[in-house]
């Protein structure tokens, strides 16, 4: 027997009916599997969580919301490659809550300004923009340099950010002021555990101000390690394979 579509095209309501079930088919699909994945994010080599100092200094920029001028994704088109390096990985910002991309940028994106600078330049240019990039409209941010930073709270902001899927463990957040400190005192006993724990990690001190702990200090160390994680050279020598 031949199938005809005709009674179903002249019954405006059964065509409905019809359509709709073979569209939620469709959609379920698609949609179904992704209830039982652990993961969407294709993971990759050297992501981390950010060790303390660099979570400190991750508050700060969002405090002082340096992301409405700064964005933190770099897209895969020719000219910000070309300006910014590898186009950024889901997986570098799997650790973000809240994460920081964004497409206004009044600013420069900030996905890999990690180690395009030297330390003192960040310092200089947070103090005051305009005195190493004459013709900047960045505002200054010179009262971090004689902020000290709050490190009563740390745990609790690690603890915060494992709630939400963060992998720390409870050795990292038993740690975590001592961490915090180390991080920014190469001199520390506990200098040799941060980079243990957070492998890549940087540890100096980065404010040029040994004596104090600032949030200049945690900003910097945020600032350098952006976009540092991944080593593309291994990344990009496999795409170009393909
Ligand atoms: C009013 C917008 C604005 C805000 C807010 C702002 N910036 Fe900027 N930023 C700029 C502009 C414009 C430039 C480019 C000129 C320059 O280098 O100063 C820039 C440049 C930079 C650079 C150099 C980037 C590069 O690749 O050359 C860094 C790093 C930076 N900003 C960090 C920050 C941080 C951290 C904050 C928050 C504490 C912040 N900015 C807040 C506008 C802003």
């Amino acid at each position: 027997m031949k199938f005809s579509h005709a009674p179903i095209e002249k019954n405006a309501t059964l065509l409905m009916v019809l359509s709709l079930l073979v569209v939620s088919i469709g959609g379920i699909v698609e949609i179904a599997p992704l209830f039982y994945l652990e993961n969407t994010i294709e993971e990759v080599e050297g992501v981390r969580p950010y060790s303390p100092l660099e979570l400190k200094g991750r508050n700060v920029y969002i405090r002082e919301g340096c992301y409405t001028c700064h964005s933190q994704m770099i897209r895969p088109f020719r000219d910000e490659v070309e300006r910014y390096g590898h186009y950024s990985l889901a997986a570098e910002s799997m650790y973000d809550h809240p994460f920081q991309w964004g497409s206004k940028r009044t600013g420069p994106d900030l996905a890999r300004v990690g180690g395009r600078y030297s330390d003192e330049w960040h310092v200089q240019h947070l103090l005051d923009p305009r005195s190493v990039v004459p013709e900047s409209i960045m505002p200054a941010y010179s009262f971090l340099a004689e902020t000290d930073i709050r490190t009563d709270n740390i745990a609790s902001h690690l603890e915060a950010n494992q709630a939400v899927g963060v992998p720390y463990s409870d050795e990292m957040l038993e740690n975590a002021l001592v961490d915090l400190k180390a991080q920014a005192d190469p001199e520390a006993d506990g200098a040799f555990d941060v980079a243990e724990r957070y492998p890549g990690a940087q540890i100096r001190d980065f404010d040029g101000n040994p004596e104090r702990l600032t949030e200049m200090d945690a900003l910097v160390a945020y600032l350098q390690m952006l976009g540092t994680l991944v080593d593309f050279s291994a990344y990009q020598a496999e795409e170009n394979l393909r």
